[in-house]
């Protein structure tokens, strides 16, 4: 029986592998179409100039047509329509029109909304995550239901608390948002297993295609009437450098993403589509994009109707091109992109270009290929939403859960429950949890179900009508069932009614009547309160700083298609939390002090301006970015560290504008000096980092996440000020056993990471003793100090010492 079994089983296998089941339109396709003898269907060839001799066979009218989402195709040389505009934020997604779902495939696997996985700062969750989302993915497309190009991630910085489309975001640290985004990119587009294998990735085949997104400065969508069409960002050289900037460059470089998009709003005045600097200079030329770099949704449109930015479409369309765009989401290439070679606006040669870079991508992706040859084939419906996938979902929402506060009450006792009550307009959440960008899930396990698992008598209230809990009239209700309990799980927040795309908050309290909600509650019951935070952004809940008997908090973020399931697994002790909160948690009194429309990161004291993000911020949060607690205690320990590290200047670089040049030497530069980090031989300025973890105990085992800061030395000296009062040089979670000892070994690049960005926008290496923090503010800090010295050119071989 059970060889039978077995048999079978791998007989099905060997089934599904020689029947592929592909059944999208392709081109070069050899039962229909004659041309199949052209160059640009001849895999033996490079792609460029596969897709030149393609480009070099149409006409003027046929290239317009092909520059936006929803591509014509050219019917007479066998290439089918294709569109181009796919999502697959955190899951195959149906908001763009390339994919669908129907019977064949009724879901994809729901990730949470991405900063709660981000909260998680585990590196291969997010790489797996794009693994499995690509495969998903893939196995869509072979059914025709989904393209192979996808519009995500987005990795703006979460600079403001206010902003609607936070969810979205890896977090308001330009580091995390980098490594998220070079991770999830990798597991998006790579082919093969092997995450180092670089010529897998930079030129080669694609698994899919991601797109880093919005490019750049780009995080204001709808505030007291100031929307992204209209908003000009102005944005100092040094923000753009160290905080914008850095997580498109790290996408590109990094990650090899094959795709770029432009944003809705201006950048100093400029349209960011419209912007040569932006996108040919830095984007193509810079950072050497290998993909095509399109418009956000009718962004091209928005800058000639919105703004007036151009006198006629055709001129809008020409700037965009020449700016370096090459395909638009939305239609204005396709309306205008003829006339505006005709008036000679642009060049035809120019648009030659735009479509290689696209076709390139197509090629690498296996749409001028034989489906059956290609890499995944044999994917279809029954690799999405298979049970690891689910699994991998599920993990995700549970690594990435903050416990923010615990008096002892969390976790509760499986065994001997006392009467649950389970209250809160997002108590029964079910599509809250899968956020924006969202596909349809393969399930829910709402909260109420998840908890019914461990407490099947548990007794349910909503308090408010919706998030928004505009009347009381349900909390009477909540109450009741609140005095007939000894723990209320409350869960609380927001949802898309109030922080969404196209709708940014103007609140950082609960809205509505929900901090009754918690108030009576919390007065009603004979026990305590867990406070269950769901929400993207940060909230101001120091009123409960006046109720004694909330025992535990917990922010949950949207947790994806099975939230209540992680939910209940951390409020029952069978998921020890290990996740830290991707963001800083600013009192209400920030929002009334900050229009959302600066955009300066940096304090200025004279304008009573506080500062962004727990880089700049000079006032006190309620909790600080990366704080999280554990059911066990943990104690960190730095084991192996430089404490000197000897730069080589480059005497003759002329950039050196705060060196004596008579004499350089080890005595010529002091304390608060800086050597400009491009006349460094950077690659040789890599340390290494190792700090040894303990698990206290005294019960679980758990994950925990070492953060290293850096403080820099003598900042305030560095042309223009402005250096962050601390800042995330490298983070890494850990898992260690009750009683045990982990070693976590950090790179840090002095370059890179302990350089400061000066008000040109240059990156500087500050002479003097800098200090590393290990652990985030609101635990305790292990200290390290680093001297940088500097040794003249030819002197210095090793630049370590300890
Ligand atoms: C789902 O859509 C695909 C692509 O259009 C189609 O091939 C398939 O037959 C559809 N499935 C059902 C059950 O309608
Ligand atoms: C919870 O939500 C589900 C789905 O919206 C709904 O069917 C169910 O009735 C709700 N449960 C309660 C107790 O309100
Ligand atoms: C924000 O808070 C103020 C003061 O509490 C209140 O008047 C206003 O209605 C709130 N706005 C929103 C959109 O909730
Ligand atoms: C701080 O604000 C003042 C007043 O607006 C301005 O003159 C000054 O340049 C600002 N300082 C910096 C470093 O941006
Ligand atoms: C030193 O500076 C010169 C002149 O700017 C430059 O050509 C050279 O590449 C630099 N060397 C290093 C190691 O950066
Ligand atoms: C990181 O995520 C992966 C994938 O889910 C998991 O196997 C691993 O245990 C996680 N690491 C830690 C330290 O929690």
């Amino acid at each position: 029986m059970k060889t039978q079994l077995h048999l079978l089983l791998s007989l099905t296998f060997l089934l599904s592998l020689s029947l592929p089941i592909v059944s999208q339109k392709h081109a070069c396709d050899k039962a229909s179409s004659q041309t199949t003898t052209f160059p640009f269907c001849d895999t033996s060839l490079p792609y460029q100039t596969r897709a030149s001799d393609l480009v070099s066979r149409l006409t003027l009218q046929e290239k317009a047509q092909q520059l936006v989402n929803a591509a014509a195709g050219i019917p007479r040389l066998g290439v089918p329509p294709y569109e181009w505009w796919s999502e697959a934020l955190h899951g195959v997604s149906n908001v763009g029109p390339g994919t669908k779902f129907n019977k064949t495939v009724p879901g994809a696997t729901s990730f949470p909304a991405v900063i709660l996985s981000a909260a998680s700062f585990n590196e291969s969750l997010w790489l797996e995550m794009g693994r499995v989302v690509s495969t998903e993915a893939r196995s869509m497309y072979n059914v025709g239901l989904a393209g192979l190009t996808f519009w995500s991630p987005n990795v703006n910085v979460f600079r403001d608390p206010r902003w609607g489309r936070g969810q979205e975001t890896p977090g308001e640290d330009p580091l995390v948002v980098s490594k998220y985004a070079v991770k999830y990119v990798r597991g998006l587009q790579q082919v093969g297993d092997d995450e180092e294998d670089d010529d897998d990735e930079r030129g080669g085949r694609l698994k899919v295609s991601s797109c880093c997104k919005h490019y750049t400065a780009y995080d204001l969508d709808n505030w007291k009437g100031i929307d992204r069409f209209h908003f000009d960002a102005k944005v100092t050289k040094q923000d753009l450098e160290d905080t914008y900037q850095p997580p498109f460059k790290s996408c590109v470089e990094e990650g090899h993403v094959s795709s770029v998009m432009c944003s809705y709003n201006r950048v100093n005045g400029i349209p960011t589509c419209a912007d040569p600097d932006l996108l040919q200079g830095v984007v193509r030329d810079q950072w050497d994009l290998d993909g095509y770099i399109v418009s956000d949704c009718d962004s091209v449109q928005v800058f000639y109707e919105t703004i007036k930015y151009t006198p006629t479409p055709e001129d809008a369309v020409a700037l965009a091109l020449k700016a370096g765009l090459n395909m638009n989401c939305g239609n204005y290439l396709g309306r205008y992109t003829v006339n505006a070679v005709k008036l000679n606006k642009v060049d035809v040669s120019i648009v030659d270009q735009a479509l290689v870079y696209n076709y390139i991508v197509l090629m690498r992706l296996g749409f001028f290929d034989d489906p059956e040859s290609l890499p995944f084939a044999n994917l279809g419906p029954s690799d999405v939403c298979t049970q690891s996938n689910q699994q991998l979902a599920l993990e995700a929402a549970k690594q990435g859960i903050v416990l923010l506060e615990n008096k002892g009450s969390l976790p509760l006792s499986k065994f001997n429950t006392k009467k649950l009550a389970l209250i809160g307009p997002n108590a029964n959440a079910t599509t809250v949890m899968i956020s924006n960008y969202a596909g349809i899930p393969c399930r829910y396990t709402s909260p109420l179900q998840g908890l019914r698992k461990y407490e099947s008598g548990l007794s349910y209230a909503a308090g408010c009508r919706d998030v928004k809990c505009r009347d009381q009239s349900l909390i009477a209700g909540a109450v009741k069932v609140a005095a007939n309990s000894d723990v209320v799980v409350l869960v609380v927040g927001l949802d898309q009614s109030v922080e969404a795309e196209g709708l940014d908050r103007v609140n950082l309290t609960l809205p509505g009547f929900q901090e009754k909600l918690v108030k009576d509650v919390a007065g009603a019951t004979n026990g305590i309160v867990i406070l269950v935070i769901m929400a993207a952004g940060p909230i101001d809940i120091s009123f409960i700083q006046s109720i004694s008997n909330i025992g535990g908090i917990l922010w949950v973020g949207y947790p994806g298609q099975d939230g209540g399931d992680a939910i209940a697994q951390v409020i029952f002790g069978d998921y020890n939390p290990g996740g830290r909160s991707p963001f800083t948690w600013y009192p209400q009194s920030y929002v009334d002090q900050v229009p959302m429309t600066d955009m300066n990161m940096r304090a200025n004291s004279s304008r009573n301006y506080p500062g962004r993000t727990y880089r700049f911020y000079t006032g006190k949060p309620l909790y600080p970015f990366g704080h999280g607690l554990s059911y066990s205690s943990f104690s960190t320990f730095i084991a192996a560290a430089p404490s000197t590290i000897f730069v080589q200047s480059n005497s003759t670089a002329s950039s050196l504008a705060f060196i004596n040049h008579d004499e350089l030497d080890d005595q010529s530069l002091y304390e608060g000096e800086a050597l400009d980090a491009s006349t460094l031989n950077c690659l040789d300025l890599t340390f290494l980092l190792v700090v040894g973890v303990k698990n206290n105990g005294p019960q679980y085992d758990g994950s925990h996440v070492v953060l290293v800061f850096w403080e820099p030395a003598g900042w305030e000296k560095i042309g223009g000020g402005g250096a962050p009062v601390s800042q995330l040089v490298a983070f890494e979670r850990v898992e260690v056993e009750v009683g045990e000892v982990e070693f976590v070994t950090v790179k840090i690049n002095v370059c890179q990471e302990l350089s400061v960005v000066d008000g040109e926008g240059k990156r500087k290496v500050v002479i003097g003793k800098h200090t590393v923090l290990v652990g985030s503010p609101s635990e305790a800090q292990v200290k390290h100090q680093i001297d940088v010295r500097v040794s003249a050119s030819g002197n210095g071989e090793g630049f370590m010492s300890n």
